[in-house]
């Protein structure tokens, strides 16, 4: 015994947030695993818990609390055990003062720190002190994970922090500055993953259009995608997120001539009115954002585009909430994420006054996702007859007798049967759609009905 905690091990990962998150979380899972934890799908039999945190918008910020609540309750009937670490976005935030808010925590990890765990681990049993470290990603840290939540699909992360200000966004805060991990560690997680059977892999960045700022070698992101797709062996390859302001034509060549690289863009636009961008930050205008959407159009038919929209951004009129609902009509984009805009302490747009009376921002979102979700359905029932290469990632969560998988262009399939297939590209007839996923039967080759 040591501090009053014997070394525990059974551990639970409770993760909030974006892909970042769920990288990260994968990591940590793989780190405690190799410390010689189990880990479980519930905190009841656990004795370590990790909770890895967002804290994009108020809300997310508050399912951090709640949860942290909870644990603090259950930790309190249950003794010292369990340990409770918690990890990601508002653990950097808050740091040490997260233990005047829940004496009971034992650990505090900032995502730069996700590699030390281990070692975090240790100290707070060595110590019987809790530990507080949120300092930033070293330099060189591990970065594959042994352990990941799918054996079909992973996430790599190409960088990590953002350079951008976008005035509403509290990430270049929590993540740091931006650094571009080198071509050469990237490609050989990739590889190790195709050699392994998977099938797809995400890349991730707040930016990915920045990639390999820093970096000894004189690379791109297009660059990268070049290399990975000709020597990596991976099927298919995705990336998010995509800045608008520096979507370029050679990116949009990547997609086109590539043939790993899916027809799938996730390219968030935030807000149709000029101004309100001009406000935000975000360094384009909605006439170059349709231009560019134009250009990856016309090289690559059939892509898909997706978007974020905030909604309610301080000053925004009636005429800017109109201009962003053209966009979206216009635009057909196969699905959204709408947000209605939440305050970040330390954030430019939190000295603006929030000026958009509630009542209002739940207006304009539902107006967003009625209008979407109308679009969608449209694109998704023009799809049937069509037979297109779905990725077969399991059985589907909502009914075990039926198959889920993607289309290159990040569409939701269903299918009946074949359990056999998962990990396996298959061509797919669609023959029924609904607003966020389509349905499919299995079929001979590509183009064969
Ligand atoms: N790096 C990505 C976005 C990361 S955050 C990019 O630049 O596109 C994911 C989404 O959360 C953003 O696209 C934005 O739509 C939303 N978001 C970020 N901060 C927000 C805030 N303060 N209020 C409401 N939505 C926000
Ligand atoms: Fe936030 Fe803008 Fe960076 Fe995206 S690009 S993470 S919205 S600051
Ligand atoms: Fe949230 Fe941090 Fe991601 S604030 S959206 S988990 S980078």
């Amino acid at each position: 015994m040591t501090g009053g905690n014997p070394r525990p091990k059974k551990a639970h990962v409770i993760t909030f947030g974006c892909q970042m998150n769920v990288a990260d979380s994968e990591l940590l899972s793989g780190i405690l695993r190799e410390k010689g934890l189990d880990l479980i799908g519930s905190p009841d039999e656990a004795d370590l818990i990790v909770v890895n945190t967002c804290t994009i918008r108020r809300k997310a910020e508050d399912k951090a609390y709640s949860q942290m609540g909870r644990l603090m309750k259950m930790k309190s009937r249950r003794g010292p055990v369990p340990l409770v670490a918690m990890a990601g976005c508002v653990a950097k935030k808050e740091g040490r003062d997260l233990l005047r808010r829940f004496p009971g925590l034992d650990i505090v990890l900032s995502p730069g720190r996700v590699p030390r765990v281990g070692d975090l681990l240790d100290r707070r049993l060595e110590t019987g002190q809790a530990v507080v470290d949120i300092g930033d990603r070293p330099a060189g840290a591990v970065e594959a994970s042994p352990v990941r939540k799918s054996e079909v699909k992973a996430f790599v992360n190409i960088m990590h922090g953002c350079d951008n200000h976008c005035a509403y966004c509290v990430v270049p805060a929590v993540r740091g500055p931006e650094v571009s991990r080198p071509p050469g560690d990237v490609l050989e997680e990739v590889t190790e993953l195709a050699d392994r059977g998977y099938g797809e892999v995400t890349l991730l960045g707040q930016n990915v259009n920045s990639y390999g700022k820093g970096l000894d070698e004189a690379i791109d992101f297009p660059g990268l995608l070049e290399r990975l797709d000709k020597r990596s062996g991976m099927e298919r390859l995705r990336f998010t997120t995509s800045h608008p302001k520096d979507f370029d034509s050679r990116l949009v060549g990547a997609i086109r001539d590539l043939p790993s690289v899916c027809e799938a863009v996730h390219l968030p636009v935030q807000a149709g009115s000029d101004r309100v961008l001009r406000a935000m930050n975000r360094k384009y205008g909605p006439g170059e954002y349709r231009d560019k959407v134009n250009l990856l159009r016309e090289a690559v038919p059939g892509v898909r585009i997706s978007t974020d929209i905030i909604v309610g951004y301080p000053g925004e009129t009636e005429g800017d909430f109109t201009a962003t609902w053209e966009l979206v009509k216009e635009t057909r984009f196969v699905s959204l994420f709408a947000f209605k805009f939440s305050p970040r302490e330390g954030t430019a747009a939190a000295r603006l006054e929030d000026d958009v009376p509630g009542a209002e921002k739940d207006r304009r979102l539902q107006a967003i996702l009625d209008l979407q979700r109308g679009i969608s359905r449209e694109i998704n029932e023009g799809m049937v007859g069509r037979v297109e290469e779905v990725l077969v990632e399991g059985p589907s969560k909502t009914d075990p007798g039926m198959m889920t998988g993607r289309t290159r262009g990040n569409q939701v399939v269903n299918m009946p049967g074949k359990q056999g297939l998962r990990g396996r590209l298959r061509p797919v007839e669609i023959n029924g759609a609904g607003t966020h996923c389509l349905m499919g039967r299995f079929v001979g080759k590509a183009g064969e009905k």
